[in-house]
């Protein structure tokens, strides 16, 4: 038997490594992927050797281009917000590494996959349906639901009795658990878990202190085309690249912390904290584009998708006929989504300043309080309105006499 484990090199899959080893005598292949979370790989091939994988079981893959071009930026396109805030940076994580896990288990002839996602959240199941989506016959094995290393202790009890290195942060009780890549960094639990207690600052790691932000507002541009950020202050970008050097800019700033008491998709209320820089501020750049070039009709219709197109990323549903369906009708409202967008970010806020396209549907000659030249005609209004105000007429002559 052969598992592919997703492995960070850290405390927590290093033990995991070592349990699957023992409990089901299999051979393990690492899988460490680099979504932009900041972390050196390296040392988790060390770890993994250390550990007893060979040499050939341990991939280590750089994904950042794929994870912003093909998950970060189509979910931007549909402006998803998961219950009106949340910028979903580690729900679209999940299914890339889903994902490159079944490939690899493809590839290396392993019948099962495994993860170090505990039983009461949300990402063993976007995992664990990530999986079965892209392979049905796959086995799951999800040590947090199995084993009976129930606490801190069990678990740094069981690394020393078989030397997997415990960092010193690591020794006393962990403080909380992140997650991060490009587009994130979360934090949950411990100093968190009281939802009336203030964040403290030691948890920040992402965004500068508003406080000390710069005192001058920095203005910059954000161009699009097809509905996909392209270039910032004049100069292409990659999407890896893009969302980076929103990063520092947002960073720089104090933008995009945002505090959530948010509904667990297993059914419990969490209280978390996200730090998404570069995310806050291409996803009001984008909605700055729309204004211009969207039609009314299809951005409303966007809008009354969005919530459910959200709710599927945030549940795990992204490998599902009903998020490609919502994809495909998003996907087509952006083929003229282009143009550039100029904001002001100043203390913890991106404000828009200004916004431009060739694809504008905006009429300055239509619109303006000065002389059209008959370019509208108002007297056509009064009809407009006689016949929207009939029922509401009739409603009143009858209920309100
Ligand atoms: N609550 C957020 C979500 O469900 C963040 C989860 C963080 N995951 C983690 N392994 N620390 O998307
Ligand atoms: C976890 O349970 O591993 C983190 C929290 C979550 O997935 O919601």
């Amino acid at each position: 038997r052969r598992v592919v484990l997703a492995f960070s090199g850290g405390l927590d899959t290093s033990v995991i490594l070592k349990w699957l080893q023992q409990t089901y005598r299999c051979e393990v292949v690492t899988f460490t992927a680099d979504l932009g979370q900041g972390e050196e790989l390296e040392p988790a091939r060390h770890k993994a050797e250390l550990l007893g994988v060979k040499p050939e079981h341990i991939f280590i893959d750089d994904l950042r281009e794929e994870f912003v071009r093909d998950f970060v930026f189509p979910m931007m396109r549909a402006n998803a917000l998961y219950e009106g805030l949340y910028l979903l940076g580690t729900s679209i994580a999940r299914p890339l590494i889903s994902k490159r896990q079944i490939e690899i288990a493809k590839q290396v002839g392993a019948d099962a996959v495994s993860h170090g996602a505990t039983g009461k959240g949300n990402d063993q199941v976007r995992f664990e349906l990530g999986y079965y989506a892209l392979d049905p016959d796959i086995k799951v094995i999800a040590p947090w639901r199995e084993w009976d290393l129930t606490s801190r202790t069990a678990l740094i009890q069981f690394a020393e009795q078989h030397q997997i290195p415990v960092p010193k942060d690591k020794r006393g009780e962990s403080p909380f658990s992140t997650d991060a890549n490009l587009l994130h960094t979360s934090s949950e639990g411990k100093v968190l878990e009281d939802p009336w207690e203030e964040v403290p600052d030691y948890v920040y790691s992402r965004t500068d202190d508003i406080v000390s932000a710069p005192d001058t507002p920095e203005e910059i541009t954000v161009e699009f085309k097809a509905g996909d950020a392209v270039a910032v202050n004049g100069t292409a970008l990659s999407p890896a690249e893009l969302l980076t050097k929103l990063n520092e800019l947002g960073k720089q700033h104090g933008i995009g912390r945002l505090d959530l008491v948010e509904n667990r998709f297993v059914g419990m209320k969490s209280r978390g904290m996200y730090e998404t820089p570069g995310g806050t501020v291409l996803a009001l750049a984008h909605r700055g584009i729309e204004q211009l070039t969207l039609d009314r009709g299809a951005m409303h219709l966007k809008d009354e998708l969005m919530p459910r197109y959200a709710e599927l990323i945030y549940n795990g549903f992204w490998f599902s006929p009903e998020r490609e369906m919502l994809q495909a009708a998003i996907d087509h409202s952006q083929a003229k989504v282009e143009g550039t967008v100029r904001m002001k970010l100043f203390k913890g806020a991106a404000h828009i300043t200004g916004r431009r396209s060739a694809q504008s549907l905006y009429s300055e000659k239509i619109v303006t309080f000065e002389d059209d030249a008959g370019a509208y005609d108002q007297k056509d209004a009064a009809g407009f309105i006689k016949l929207n105000a009939l029922r509401l007429r009739l409603l009143a002559r009858r209920d309100r006499g």
